[in-house]
């Protein structure tokens, strides 16, 4: 947790209800110990494709599904969510969730290593969240500068790391590696003069990219 409690629970008083597909979604993430972005992460990646118009969203890291239903719903009907995962029984166990909502059939899912995946996509994509093994990120970060529209933006997730970042010190949950990987990524991001970023204390650090003087 980044926010102190008092603020924390403030915010949670603050919460609007999920409906009960979302609702069931937090659940079987949470009884499964599938790492899901916050519901106000997952909020704020819809309410900004829905004000970019973004027609084609990239995700890195499906998981069940639920970040992407989130943007998937913000799409205009012909819009398209392409999220990559490569853990099978995952992408099995989205689809589940993806075919019994509407704005489902605008996620397609590509299965495989993203690593792998993401450098033979061609498309320009109007928003690009990178949510997948945090050592891959300064990876996904250049390819998904390469295949940004103008304008668009990028949202990486899990750049505070419940604080570890600021401290510099990894713990059980997130090891070393992660943190040092956070730590000269938002380094970075915030000293390339071709870039505005932004990191909001959101749910797990939410990093804003976009390329400037576009
Ligand atoms: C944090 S979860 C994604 C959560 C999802 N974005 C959400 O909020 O609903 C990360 C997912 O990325 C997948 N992943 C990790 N490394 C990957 C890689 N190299 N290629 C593809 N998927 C990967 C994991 O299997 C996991 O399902």
């Amino acid at each position: 947790m980044i926010l102190e409690r008092a603020t924390s629970d403030y915010l949670d008083s603050l919460r609007r209800p999920a409906d009960p597909l979302l609702v069931e979604m937090e659940s079987y993430a949470a009884d499964n110990d599938v790492p899901i972005a916050p519901r106000e992460t997952a909020r704020l990646l819809g309410m900004l494709a829905r004000a970019g118009g973004a027609r084609l969203v990239l995700e890195v890291g499906l998981a069940i599904g639920y970040s992407a239903l989130h943007i998937a719903r913000a799409l205009p009907e012909y819009g398209k969510v392409v999220s990559l995962e490569r853990d099978m029984q995952m992408a099995a166990v989205a689809k589940t969730y993806l075919a019994r909502d509407p704005a489902g059939a605008k996620v397609e899912v590509l299965l495989g290593d993203a690593h792998d995946t993401l450098p033979g996509l061609r498309e320009t994509f109007d928003m690009i969240f990178i949510d997948a093994d945090k050592s891959g990120y300064p990876g996904y970060l250049d390819l998904a500068l390469d295949r940004l529209r103008k304008r668009g933006l990028i949202v990486i997730d899990n750049l505070l790391m419940d604080g570890d970042v600021a401290t510099g010190r990894g713990d059980r949950h997130w090891p070393q590696a992660s943190v040092d990987t956070a730590l000269s990524l938002n380094r970075r991001l915030a000293t390339d003069p071709a870039l505005d970023y932004v990191l909001l204390p959101l749910g797990d650090g939410v990093g804003i990219v976009q390329r400037r003087g576009q």
